[in-house]
């Protein structure tokens, strides 16, 4: 079975971006393993550690290599994405030559509490994408306004137009990632 993993580009517990993937995912269509990739463990990136390659960047870049596509949910900090995620990004294309991203269908998506729903965010991720050679899914560009009150207690999305968005943005994730698919990714 094709396998998505989803990366969530903020690491805060209360997280909006988890919060909206997890609600999205709850919309990826059968027929698709899904699991949350955590970038969490990492140390931050420099090129020294690399002479002993930490475990936790194998386990990182495995967890990528491992899926047939990606779905990255992401917020804004300061009009870019996250310094975590672009920690976890960093080693990703490590070592030289070796890019976990290349050739590896990715989706975009994030949220923020204001209305530009992380538009500054997403496009900076995708110049990143186009360096790693990873093809980049085009449309639907989803920029998520998050409002709480959407959401009920156990997070399922309460409202039709917003369950509409995620829905629509996971169905053609998963089209997009399924047309790159010609057989599984090697476990
Ligand atoms: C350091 C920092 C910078 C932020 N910069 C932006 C920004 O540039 N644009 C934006 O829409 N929201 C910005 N925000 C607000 C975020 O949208 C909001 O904190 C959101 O909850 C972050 O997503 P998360 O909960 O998934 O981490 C920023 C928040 C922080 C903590």
């Amino acid at each position: 079975m094709p396998r998505i993993g989803i990366i969530v580009g903020s690491t805060a517990s209360a997280s909006i971006n988890r919060k909206v993937a997890k609600a999205m995912a709850t919309y990826l269509p059968e027929g698709f393993e899904v699991e949350f990739l955590d970038f969490s463990a990492l140390p931050f990136y420099n090129y020294e550690l690399e002479a002993e390659w930490p475990a936790e960047a194998t386990a990182w870049k495995n967890s990528i290599e491992s899926a047939d596509g990606i779905i990255i949910v992401t917020p804004e900090y300061s009009r870019s994405i996250p310094g975590a995620l672009k920690n976890a990004l960093d080693w990703s294309a490590r070592p030289w030559g070796k890019a976990s991203f290349n050739g590896k269908p990715t989706a975009v998506m994030g949220a923020s509490v204001g209305a530009s729903g992380a538009a500054m965010a997403q496009q900076h991720l995708r110049n990143i994408l186009a360096h790693f050679n990873a093809p980049t899914m085009g449309q639907p560009e989803t920029f998520f306004h998050f409002n709480a009150e959407v959401f009920g207690a156990d997070g399922s999305v309460q409202d039709e137009s917003t369950a509409a968005v995620l829905r629509g943005f996971a169905e053609a994730a998963a089209a997009f990632i399924g047309s790159h698919v010609t057989e599984p990714a090697s476990a």
